[in-house]
């Protein structure tokens, strides 16, 4: 079922509550593909009903960010979502979810602004207010569709990070299901913006999954030195890279590290074809 009000999807799901069914919410900008899937697959064993929310959401963009051009393909994302046996697309206008006509600035909007160390670190520090943008729309759709469990992907592990964080700091009553990164054969992560690349580029964009599980592998011949870790990456890297961050820090609490440990997660963020991409590993 396609909904884009916000009070048609309250009405449906306070339906499935009185039932004491259980709710299951895949938040998603659409354009999906097996990444997102595999979210709705576990989203649809664990609960009851499952509804994915289906929305570019315009704060989450820098102002020379890809928001125009990102992929919107509603017909095909509703098609596997069918498939999937999905309750529920929600894909509200910006109107609906922000108000008619609303300037989206901090202005004159409530924005979730997660703590500095989370957001002034990895992606944060080149998407200035994107974690916030994030952090807005989520709670806003956890408001909205009040599930039991929300489905997140450890693809963008910061991202994840900073959602667990303010589900703690906020109280608020989901549990949030992290769901392991899903990659083509070549090893490349799924993602929207792959759409980007020519068949050259994404060749190039392996050089991140070669460099991560390069690093994973080093570290468990014994070398732990963060240092010396991330200075493999330079084995990898051609002039076609653009390198934007390669970091090793603390999985639950991004910390940096001076040596890795079995907590760590390798982190890289790197542009091909100016197509930004990222990547994660957990060194155990
Ligand atoms: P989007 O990029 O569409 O991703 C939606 C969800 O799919 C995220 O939880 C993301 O981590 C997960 N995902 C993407 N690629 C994946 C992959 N290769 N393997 C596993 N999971 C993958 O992330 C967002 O949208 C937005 O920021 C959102 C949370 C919806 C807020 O607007």
């Amino acid at each position: 079922m396609l909904l884009h009000r916000i009070e048609e999807v309250r009405e449906q799901v306070s339906a499935w509550k009185k039932e004491g069914l259980t709710v299951g919410l895949v938040p998603t900008m659409g354009a999906l593909h097996a990444g997102h899937l595999s979210l709705i697959k576990k989203a649809k064993e664990a609960c009851d009903k499952v509804v994915v929310s289906d929305f570019v959401n315009p704060i989450q963009f820098g102002p020379s960010e890809d928001f125009d051009k990102y992929p919107r393909t509603l017909d095909a994302d509703m098609e596997l979502c069918n498939k999937e046996g999905v309750d529920i697309v929600f894909a509200p206008s910006a109107n609906e979810m922000y108000g008619e006509g609303q300037k989206l600035s901090n202005d004159n909007l409530t924005y979730v602004c997660p703590p500095f160390f989370y957001v002034n670190t990895l992606c944060g520090k080149t998407r200035t207010g994107h974690f916030d943008g994030v952090c807005t729309v989520v709670l806003k759709l956890f408001n909205i569709v009040q599930p039991d469990y929300a489905f997140f992907g450890q693809k963008d592990a910061q991202q994840v990070i900073i959602i667990k964080k303010m589900v703690k700091d906020l109280n608020v009553p989901i549990k949030i299901v992290q769901c392991p990164i899903i990659r083509e054969e070549s090893g490349l992560a799924l993602s929207s913006r792959n759409k980007y690349l020519s068949e050259e580029g994404k060749k190039d964009a392996l050089v991140l999954s070669k460099i991560l599980n390069n690093i994973k592998s080093c570290y468990e011949k014994g070398i732990t030195d963060v240092e010396a870790l991330k200075e493999t990456a330079y084995n990898f890297l051609t002039e076609k890279h653009n390198m934007e961050y390669l970091e090793i820090v603390d999985k639950d609490t991004l910390e940096n590290k001076t040596n890795a440990d079995d907590n760590s997660i390798a982190l890289i963020a790197c542009r091909v074809e100016n197509v930004r991409l990222i990547d994660n590993i957990y060194l155990k």
